[in-house]
């Protein structure tokens, strides 16, 4: 009896997501020990938390693809980007990465869609309002450094910017949390 309930497209663009977190995770580690090297000790942690984060993303897929009765295929994972230039490039390139895994997710939503496979359509919503947040953290990292001074930030802006980095919360307050009283 069969008991696989995921199709094969949808098998396949869920083990690629998945892939694709894993390989986010690696992107976080490698720019989180860039950032360790540089002496931005603060970054570096902020950024190997958010590598695990990636890698419960990755593991939330795989738990899915399982639970439906489809075929996990871990495979190799792409090596991570080059490393960052200078703590505003680091952000930039976090930033540019978040949107496109936003993307990648958005393709399974409307695969799922076309499919009519709600129960996965429905899974992904989790990763949609993720993605929010997640974009929300990388744009407050941007908006941060550009009130630094960007590229030409200075030593002693770019100490403290580091330090509070350290003590940044995982995830960014998603509007839905917002009140008049809790702006
Ligand atoms: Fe798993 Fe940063 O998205």
């Amino acid at each position: 009896m069969n008991t696989n309930r995921l199709s094969a497209t949808i098998a396949k663009a869920l083990n690629d997501q998945m892939t694709k977190e894993a390989h986010a995770s690696q992107i976080y580690l490698s720019y989180a020990a860039w950032a360790d090297s540089q002496g931005y000790g603060g970054t570096a942690n902020f950024l190997f938390r958010h590598a695990q984060e990636e890698r419960n993303h990755m593991m939330k897929i795989l738990e899915y693809i399982l639970k439906r009765g489809a075929e996990v295929k871990v495979t190799a994972i792409p090596a991570p980007f080059k490393n960052p230039t200078s703590l505003n490039n680091c952000f930039e390139k976090v930033y540019e990465h978040e949107v496109d895994n936003t993307n990648s997710i958005y393709k399974v939503v409307k695969l799922s869609l076309s499919e009519g496979d709600w129960a996965t359509w429905n899974f992904m919503q989790w990763f949609v309002k993720e993605q929010i947040e997640e974009e929300t953290l990388a744009m407050n990292l941007l908006d941060k450094i550009k009130i630094a001074g960007g590229e030409k930030i200075e030593n002693n802006t770019l100490y403290s910017l580091d330090r509070d980095l350290e003590k940044t919360p995982d995830d960014a307050t998603s509007a839905e949390d917002v009140t008049a009283d809790k702006p």
